[in-house]
């Protein structure tokens, strides 16, 4: 009884690692599940000015100084990112590698972390 109850555990154990064996940047089993896909643009590229609302950037995860932003809708969000707002907001956050998809996925994640407090936060 005992000895079958362990394999169980050993076999979710590996489901859950060949689930996740796909995603770039593994960092555990436990990170692996909350990492979002802009997760690691935003880390090499946005943190720079958002982390800390440089020249005023809108703070990453500051609910209310996203608000106004969240207001003028998700599509508006992308295009002032492709484009940047001068003189602050450089165009594409300086992640002049990021494909369109990148992009979308880096401003869902900083929408996501401004409109659940607390959910996805990192
Ligand atoms: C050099 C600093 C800097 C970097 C790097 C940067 N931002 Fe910004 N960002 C700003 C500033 C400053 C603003 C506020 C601009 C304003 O409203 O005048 C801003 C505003 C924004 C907004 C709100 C746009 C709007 O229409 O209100 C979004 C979305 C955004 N940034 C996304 C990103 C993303 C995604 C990245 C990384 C790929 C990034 N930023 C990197 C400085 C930066």
């Amino acid at each position: 009884m005992v000895r079958s109850a362990g394999a169980i555990v050993a076999a979710v154990l590996l489901s859950a690692l060949a689930g996740c064996s796909d995603n770039a940047g593994t960092r555990g089993v436990a990170g692996v599940a909350d990492k979002h896909p802009g997760e690691e643009t935003y880390n090499r590229f946005c943190f720079s000015c958002h982390a800390a609302g440089v020249a005023g950037a809108p703070k990453f995860g500051d609910v209310e100084a996203w608000a106004p932003r969240l207001a003028k809708g998700r599509e508006l969000l992308l295009k002032s990112t492709r484009e940047g707002i001068t003189p602050g907001m450089p165009a594409m956050g300086l992640c002049t590698s990021c494909t369109a998809e990148d992009l979308e996925n880096v401003v869902d994640y900083m929408i996501v972390t401004a409109t659940a407090a607390g959910e996805g936060t990192p």
